[in-house]
């Protein structure tokens, strides 16, 4: 398998040293910027990727939605197997880049833009083919679990632990997206296209850890609680739901054991039951794992990993599946509600913050 990369920063670096090592696999050429040119292997053009007959398959380690789509379909175009670990181009794009690959015969996998070096899409793709996945979810951030931990666990600020994350490599270019629970969001829109064949654009419930203080772990501590930024997907009562909000969990609980990088992903099998899987979100050389994971598939013959004829929908977040009682914060005052809807509370929340409160609220388990 012949290899040219998009891209060399965190990731795209990992993915050329660890094709160094792996059998069968050879690395051509990288796509950099005009300034970062500096090894004969590096070019500055798509077309020199696309145009060269030596390389079979496209790795994109870019990031961003445009260019990175515009260059996966010309390499798809070209003929090439596609790999990427960019999770917003696949949020926005992934149904058509997967047509673009079956017209052309060749394989489009993404098992490293979720979960960084945990397998979850991989064994999902898998399982789905004999089982039936009836939802899925998890701590799906590494950048925010790193936060969380060093705020509850080592009293830093959250401003601090921000900076750690971004030197250590685990935070986007635009850490909003991180922070904001976006991230989150657009794994569990892959989770979802995955599992369920629906890849959901619309109706989608998000809230992040921006509104997360000092004040409120003291009073989640008190109460023996953490809180972890969760995202879920699953098959309701009204179709499919997706959601992303912080959740406080009970200390005992599977999800209080899973700090700083570490992602924690789940999916519920009809008949395998509850399967976890936790290990590194975030950083080089678990993502890099997760390409090359994927670049070994395809060698074995693995096409996709969408779900078979895949569609985007509107998730539902009002069903029975999504009731949860909330810890709410209101301008320094902490209530618990009745049981809400994930629908019910976000958009109550959204009307109390466009009054002018201050609002940080968490799904309490
Ligand atoms: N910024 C992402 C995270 C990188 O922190 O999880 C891996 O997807």
């Amino acid at each position: 398998m012949n290899i040219s990369i998009l891209g060399f920063g965190t990731v795209g670096r990992g993915v050329y040293e660890m094709i160094q090592a792996a059998p069968g696999m050879e690395a051509r050429k990288v796509l950099v910027l005009p300034q970062e040119c500096t090894e004969s292997f590096m070019v500055t053009s798509i077309d020199e990727i696309t145009s060269d007959a030596g390389t079979d398959t496209v790795v994109e380690c870019m990031g961003g939605i445009h260019p990175a789509y515009e260059f996966a379909s010309a390499s798809l175009k070209a003929g090439k197997s596609f790999v990427t670990s960019n999770k917003a181009l696949v949020a926005n794009f992934g149904i058509e880049l997967q047509a673009l690959a079956e017209e052309k015969g060749v394989s489009f996998l993404f098992s490293a833009a979720c979960g960084g070096g945990i397998p979850v899409l991989h064994n999902i793709s898998v399982a789905s083919q004999t089982d039936s996945i009836l939802k899925c979810g998890g701590i799906l951030n590494g950048t925010t679990n790193f936060i969380l931990t060093k705020m509850q666990g080592e009293g830093k600020s959250y401003q601090d632990a921000l900076f750690e994350a971004q030197k250590l490599g685990y935070a986007e270019k635009d850490p909003s997206a991180d922070v904001s629970g976006l991230d989150t969001l657009r794994k569990v829109m892959l989770l979802s296209s995955v599992s369920f064949s629906v890849l959901p654009a619309e109706g989608l419930c998000r809230e992040g850890i921006e509104n997360f203080t000092s004040s409120v772990a003291d009073y989640l501590s008190d109460e023996g609680r953490t809180l972890r930024l969760m995202g879920e997907c699953g098959k309701g009562e009204k179709g499919i739901y997706a959601y992303v909000e912080p959740v406080a969990v009970k200390k005992t609980d599977v999800e209080a054991s899973i700090s700083s990088n570490i992602n924690y992903a789940w999916y519920l099998g009809e008949n395998s039951g509850l399967i976890g899987l936790s290990g590194q979100g975030a950083g080089r050389y678990p993502t890099a794992s997760a390409v090359l994971r994927d670049l070994s598939a395809i060698m074995e013959g693995k096409k996709s990993m969408l779900g078979k004829d895949c569609v985007r929908g509107v998730a539902d977040n009002s069903g029975k599946e999504c009731r949860h009682t909330y810890l709410l914060c209101c301008d320094g005052r902490f209530e618990k509600t009745p049981e809400l809807s994930v629908s019910d509370m976000h958009e109550m929340v959204r009307s109390m913050r466009e009054k002018g409160s201050r609002v940080f609220f968490a799904q309490y388990r």
